[in-house]
């Protein structure tokens, strides 16, 4: 609600020769304006004055906004007036004009809905008469309080607080100028915020037309940890509650996104590939992400002694969820696999049927979640969500020929044909074994080659020849314009491919302080984590 200033030595302009009527309505008139609809209503306060009943059921009506210039005492108006015709007037039952269409033109403060104007005249006027209103006060009304915010609201969790992002429309300035509290649920547990805290007394005090909050609050009572969340996205709903003249209303925020904050660029290069009924995931963390993440672990003043990754695979509408337990320090571990043929008998079909369902699908959605755990308490999450690019080549295996190393791709339900006048990338890591437990990253071979769809391509390359002599793990990244394909593959010299050499592992890496530079310590076996994993599966 706004005080306008009472205008009194308006010089009349009305320059057909009608003639003006005095006092038709009280200085109780008031104007509503509804920003949000651009509805202007002006509330008459009829003074029953019988001289009005002359205007004609046709009228016109000339909004005029304006400020008073102090020094002279009279108003220049700042804006042509608005003009609209009304057709069903009558003095004695009109009690409200509505002019639709009506908005405050942009003074270039900004200010939205700031009525930054010290005057409203209304002139309701037919060819003959003319009777002036001059409104003492103005309210701006929200008919939707949906509209407070811009629709981008997301709200992030933090260890122990979260903050919501909000860009005021400025909408409902009346309204938020008497907040009374914010109440937010997440994932069905319900917090509570009043005024005592300083963001939201911001809030109130200065929303206004584009300005932007950004909310952060931890909620009383709870664990240091409260937000610590073992997953990455979370349900969240919330509203303001403001209290004025006993009226209470609720506003709803709907927010865009609840997500935990992650460092962001954790993984080097991290992603999914599909091979021979096995998930292989590549997780090569970046040692500077890493000691971020302990830096902020070591805030709650314990250290991790336990850890989970766990990879969730989503596709048109199932999931499955694999969990690597791993223990301490083993933060470095770079590649996982997940087998099909290493569940117990009766999920081995499921298991196959989401991996055929993978295989064929556009749209997989790939999280992978480091959690950190001192004894039972989650101290730490890191959550990423990881590229997996559907499978070009069902089977992918090396053989040497001559001087030269060549890679067989074998198709099964290849979807993109690759066009041969365009250069294509084949990037090949490559880890050797070196012992019984270990196998050595030597590498990353590069080649650009015009490759034409065959199901070989050679390479010369004496350093790759030598590494593919023996056992060998490999990544391939094959970029093609903007397409990019990831393939993870293993065999041992000309093709003699060990298909369950690795379904039985994980393999760890260490010290992976490079991107491409790593080394692979040793193994661990598989089927120890395995009770777990099944434990954690979802479908
Ligand atoms: C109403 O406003 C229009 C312009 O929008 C103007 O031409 C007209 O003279 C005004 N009428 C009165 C009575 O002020
Ligand atoms: C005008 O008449 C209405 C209805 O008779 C009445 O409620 C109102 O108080 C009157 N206004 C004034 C200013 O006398
Ligand atoms: C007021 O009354 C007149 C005459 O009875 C009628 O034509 C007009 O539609 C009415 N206006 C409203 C706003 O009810
Ligand atoms: C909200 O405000 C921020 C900061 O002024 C700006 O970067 C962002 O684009 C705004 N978002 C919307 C939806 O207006
Ligand atoms: C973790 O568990 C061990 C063994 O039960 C115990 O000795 C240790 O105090 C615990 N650490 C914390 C931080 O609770
Ligand atoms: C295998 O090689 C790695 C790296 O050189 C070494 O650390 C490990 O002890 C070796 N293991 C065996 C069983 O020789
Ligand atoms: C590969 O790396 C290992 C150690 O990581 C080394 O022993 C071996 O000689 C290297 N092989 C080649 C072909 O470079
Ligand atoms: C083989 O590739 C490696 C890595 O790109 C490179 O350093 C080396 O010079 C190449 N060797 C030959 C013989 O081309
Ligand atoms: C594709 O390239 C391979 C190897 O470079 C070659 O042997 C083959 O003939 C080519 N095929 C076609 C259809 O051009």
């Amino acid at each position: 609600m706004q005080l306008l200033f009472l205008f009194t030595l308006l010089a009349s302009s009305f320059d057909s020769d009608g003639r003006e009527i005095f006092t038709c309505y009280t200085y109780k008139t008031v104007a509503e304006y509804r920003p949000n609809i651009k509805q202007l209503q002006i509330l008459l306060d009829s003074s029953n004055n019988s001289a009005c009943s002359i205007f004609p059921a046709g009228v016109n009506i000339n909004v005029t906004i304006g400020s008073v210039d102090f020094a002279t005492i009279v108003p220049a108006p700042n804006f042509p007036p608005y003009s609209y015709t009304i057709t069903n007037f009558g003095y004695s039952n009109t009690s409200v004009l509505v002019i639709e269409g009506f908005s405050l033109p942009d003074d270039g403060t900004g200010t939205g809905d700031e009525i930054s104007i010290d005057y409203l005249l209304i002139e309701v006027y037919s060819y003959a008469e003319i009777t002036r209103i001059e409104i003492l006060e103005m309210q701006t009304i929200i008919s939707s309080l949906s509209e407070c915010f811009y629709a981008a609201m997301p709200v992030t969790l933090t260890q122990n607080y979260l903050t919501i992002q909000m860009n005021a429309t400025g909408l409902c300035r009346i309204q938020i100028s008497s907040l009374d509290s914010l109440h937010i649920t997440i994932d069905g547990n319900a917090y509570s915020f009043d005024m005592t805290n300083l963001p939201l007394q911001d809030l109130a005090t200065n929303y206004a037309h584009n300005k932007f909050f950004s909310i952060k609050l931890t909620p009383p009572g709870v664990t240091p940890l409260a937000f610590t969340t073992l997953k990455p996205n979370w349900d969240a709903t919330g509203y303001l509650i403001t209290k004025s003249g006993g009226i209470e209303t609720r506003i709803d925020l709907q927010f865009s996104s609840v997500k935990y904050t992650s460092i962001a660029g954790f993984y080097s290069n991290p992603f999914m590939a599909l091979n021979d009924g096995q998930f292989a995931f590549t997780t090569v963390p970046i040692f500077a992400k890493v000691y971020q993440l302990s830096v902020t672990m070591a805030q709650t003043g314990r250290s991790y002694n336990n850890m989970i990754f766990r990879f969730q695979v989503t596709t048109n509408g199932q999931s499955r969820t694999f969990d690597y337990h791993g223990m301490k320090y083993n933060i470095y571990i770079t590649k996982f696999l997940f087998s099909c043929s290493d569940m117990p008998s009766n999920e081995q079909e499921e298991c196959m049927k989401f991996y055929k369902l993978v295989q064929k699908s556009d749209n997989v959605v790939v999280t992978c979640s480091g959690l950190f755990y001192s004894n039972e308490t989650l101290i730490g999450a890191q959550h990423d969500t990881i590229p997996y690019k559907r499978q070009q080549w069902e089977r992918t295996f090396f053989i040497t020929e001559d001087d030269k190393t060549c890679m067989y791709l074998e198709s099964s339900n290849t979807k993109f044909t690759f066009d041969p006048t365009i250069q294509t990338t084949f990037s090949i890591s490559i880890a050797k074994r070196l012992n019984a437990t270990s196998y050595g990253v030597n590498g990353t071979f590069v080649f650009n080659t015009n490759y034409n769809n065959s199901d070989k391509v050679c390479f010369q390359n004496s350093t790759l020849q030598d590494l593919v002599e023996t056992d060998y793990i490999a990544t391939l990244v094959v970029t093609h314009g903007t397409n990019t394909f990831y393939n993870l593959f293993w065999g041992t010299k000309d093709g003699d491919i060990k298909k369950n050499m690795l379904t039985a592992y994980i393999i760890l890496g260490i010290g992976c302080f490079a991107a491409v530079v790593y080394s692979l310590s040793g193994f661990v076996r598989f089927q120890k984590q395995l009770k777990a994993m099944k434990k954690k599966k979802t479908v």
